[in-house]
């Protein structure tokens, strides 16, 4: 069998391993340790913000991002519905509604409009949500200024999911720079991985203190185990921030090469009639974390995404459709939504349309080449 070619597998440099090495040698094994410290710190510096909390998943800085603001029981969030169930979960888990807001068709990400109107919708009941949850998908900002408005003009506060946008920017800012509270995830497909972690971000410097008593037990400062509240055991190891320190050095590196893999792509796929990339529009600086696309609106006249993905699957190549959005998935079969349009739900159109193509920064030329050809097989070019 052909060598598989994978999404978005990790890519180490070398460098981690020195990392790792030097927290075996001072046998800083056990929890937290000088690399934790540095990566929190050489992190808050390149995204921009005052304060950093490395954590065990990107699910567990936005469960603890929700704490801190106190998003619970019987409380309402707006989350973006293009997005990966992770986002959602811990707000789900603790009883809050989530109410869902479509996407716009230049960026995928949320509509300013659908936002308006939820967030109108909202102030004329008298119940405004306690957050909103905005997601940088694959890699591309949302469109932050009219968003960071309509919030602000409501008094909301943001959540910032920039699991998918580490290197991303907004008119020249990092993304995990806009919330109240930013999340990044350090998972296996992520531009840079630690093999599993996450980052909370803040320049609410006190909170981030707060965050960091919650995610170790919570305890009092007592000679015993003494505690007010509970908290979680949610820290990432001193063995792991090594790996990410290791990667971040190179994150500039990584940006470059998927942005150069989606080049080719476009350069290749982009006559193909019907085949449309996610578009980058002027104010966002994408990494192309991972290269997307969508087919023909009219599915009787193209392969579908999913005889795309068993077509490819069939010479070893791993292609996945688009999220799924929140508002179709069945756990969230009564919730809110907001679409884009009255009558023009965008994210559905984009699940129903979408593909995402292998985008590792690993990957050879060798090995575009043969998911270009395969996907051209694929459409019958
Ligand atoms: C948009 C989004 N949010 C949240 C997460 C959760 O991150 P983690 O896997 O580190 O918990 C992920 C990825 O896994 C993601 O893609």
């Amino acid at each position: 069998m052909v060598e598989r070619i994978y999404l978005s597998p990790p890519h180490m440099s070398g460098d981690e391993m020195k990392r790792v090495e030097e927290a075996f040698a001072s046998n800083w094994i056990a929890p937290l340790g000088p690399h934790v410290d540095a990566f929190e710190r050489e992190t808050a510096e390149f995204v921009g913000v005052k304060a950093a909390l490395a954590l065990t998943s990107g699910t567990a800085a936005l469960h603890l991002a929700g704490e801190l603001l106190e998003v619970g029981w019987g409380d309402l969030a707006l989350c973006s519905s293009l997005t990966f169930a992770a986002t959602v979960a811990p707000f789900y888990h603790k009883g809050t509604e989530c109410a869902f807001v479509d996407s716009e068709p230049n960026s995928w990400n949320m509509s300013p409009q659908a936002l308006e109107m939820a967030l109108r919708d909202c102030a004329r009941v008298g119940r405004l949500p306690k957050a909103v949850l905005l997601v940088n998908l694959y890699g591309q900002s949302c469109d932050m200024d009219p968003l960071l408005a309509l919030c602000g003009r409501y008094g909301v506060p943001i959540i910032e999911d920039a699991a998918e946008s580490l290197g991303a920017a907004y008119k020249g800012r990092q993304t995990g720079s806009f919330g109240k509270f930013s999340v990044l995830s350090y998972n296996g497909n992520k531009i840079i991985t630690t093999s599993g972690g996450g980052m909370l971000l803040s320049d609410d410097e006190e909170a981030i203190v707060r965050a960091r008593f919650l995610s170790t037990q919570a305890r009092d400062p007592a000679p015993w185990y003494q505690h007010s509240v509970l908290g979680w055991n949610y820290r990432m190891s001193n063995v792991l921030a090594g790996i990410g320190r290791g990667q971040m050095e190179h994150i500039r590196e990584r940006v470059t090469a998927r942005r150069r893999v989606f080049d080719r792509y476009a350069r290749e796929l982009g006559d193909i009639e019907g085949v449309e990339f996610m578009p980058e529009p002027d104010w966002s600086e994408s990494t192309r974390w991972l290269t997307t696309l969508t087919l023909k609106k009219d599915p009787s006249r193209q392969e579908s995404p999913l005889s795309v993905i068993e077509r490819l699957e069939k010479v070893n190549i791993e292609v996945r459709p688009v999220w799924k959005p929140m508002h179709l998935q069945p756990v969230f079969a009564n919730a809110r939504y907001y679409p884009h349009e009255e009558g023009r739900d965008v994210s559905a159109d984009l699940f129903r349309r979408g593909l995402c193509l292998p985008s590792g920064s690993g990957m050879t030329e060798e090995q575009q080449g043969r998911v270009i050809e395969a996907f051209k097989d694929a459409l019958g070019r």
